[in-house]
């Protein structure tokens, strides 16, 4: 992380956190034992989840429908077995179904307490102190978090103007242990080919972990490659495509000698029966998958069109939300705007990148509605 960003990541925890920092003086005695890590990093800050009032909520990319209706079947009929009972530490269930679904066998598959559940336990597993993770600019900020826990230090590899990867992210470094990649990307919502992905792994020191939080809204994905090359570990999520974000359910695909280590590593039960049962269900209903994705395709497009009729510039995107971005207009007070009109979107500043607004796409009713706003405001 540069000078820039620890910078901006501090001045934003102190606002957000000055209430818990007030009690959290140095002179308090137990805060002498807390690792330094610790007390010097900013820790990360999820995009905002209002408990109360109602929003039109295109934040941070959740999807707009319901699950399909085999879920809430199945968590019900989870909750009729009870309770009582610690859960299925490996989740045999899911890891079956979700085996054949991709052609391998179910020890090929590791279940999380969420996607970010497996970026933490895959980095926990790879990076000790002192060592390096790289990822790209701008990228899913969780990674750099995850270093910091351990430790570590964090290597930004900036995309290029039209969001490819150079060379130097497969470049040897000192001390390189992993490298993250979210393909799709967020913010950008841009795709990386799976060829060409396979070329950074092959050239990279260390393994590469895929991050497809957003893929079934892509054209392609790289898990024919974790076949191929076992530096490479693909990780997906139930929380966006299958619209469970509330249930905490993800998973990694990687060749069996990889999963062996990395369950060593995660809590014994990451993932509960509730969500065991739901995800399972949720797999298994592939056409579900199929028809809501295809909808939200249908709705990116439109959305896409209309913010490049309004004069902001907007990347072509491959996941559940778009990246628009102005040559000349501020865009927080427009966030601010559509805040207090009870449209929330994610406004996102990157250091020597620029900012945006990260907008997930909604039904088409909230697309509607957002567009309404936003048209006298452009
Ligand atoms: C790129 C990327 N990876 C992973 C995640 C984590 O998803 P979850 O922990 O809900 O599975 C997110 C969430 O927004 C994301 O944007």
């Amino acid at each position: 992380m540069n000078k820039e960003d620890c910078l901006r990541r501090m001045r934003v925890a102190l606002r957000v956190f000055a209430p818990l920092r007030l009690c959290a003086k140095k002179s308090e005695p137990t805060m002498q034992y807390f690792r330094p890590e610790i007390e010097a990093m900013a820790g990360y800050i999820p995009g905002e989840q209002p408990q109360a009032g109602k929003f039109i909520k295109l934040n941070t990319n959740e999807n707009p429908y319901p699950p399909s209706p085999a879920v809430g079947r199945a968590i019900a009929a989870a909750v009729e077995r009870g309770l009582g009972r610690y859960p299925d530490p490996l989740a045999t269930a899911f890891r079956s179904r979700a085996a054949e679904l991709f052609g391998v066998s179910p020890d090929w598959i590791l279940c999380g307490n969420g996607s970010d559940d497996i970026l933490t336990i895959v980095t926990r597993a790879f990076v000790g102190p002192g060592e390096k993770v790289r990822f790209p600019r701008p990228s899913y900020i969780l990674y750099g978090t995850l270093a910091e826990l351990q430790g570590a230090t964090s290597e930004q590899v900036p995309f290029a103007a039209d969001w490819s990867l150079s060379d130097a992210f497969a470049a040897p470094a000192a001390g390189l242990k992993l490298a993250m990649l979210p393909n799709p990307n967020s913010p950008s919502g841009t795709l990386i080919e799976p060829s060409r992905i396979l070329e950074l792994a092959e050239r990279l020191p260390c393994p590469l972990l895929v991050d497809e939080a957003y893929v079934d809204f892509a054209h392609t994905h790289c898990i024919e490659l974790v076949k191929r090359s076992e530096k490479i570990m693909v990780s997906r999520t139930l929380s966006k495509s299958y619209a469970l974000a509330g249930l905490r359910f993800g998973f990694l695909v990687a060749q069996p000698h990889l999963i062996e280590q990395l369950v060593k590593v995660k809590d014994s039960y990451n993932c509960d029966a509730l969500a065991i049962a739901g995800a399972t269900a949720a797999i298994d209903d592939q056409r579900w998958l199929a028809e809501t994705c295809g909808k939200i395709i249908a709705t990116r497009q439109r959305l896409f069109e209309e913010l490049r009729s309004l004069g902001l510039d907007v990347v072509s995107s491959e996941a559940n939300f778009v990246w628009a971005t102005h040559p000349s207009k501020p865009l927080r007070p427009i966030y601010e705007q559509l805040k207090s009109q009870r449209v929330l979107v994610r406004y996102m500043d990157y250091a020597g990148w620029g900012d945006g607004l990260r907008i997930s796409v909604g039904t088409i009713e909230q697309i509607d509605a957002l567009l309404t706003l936003l048209k006298p405001m452009m």
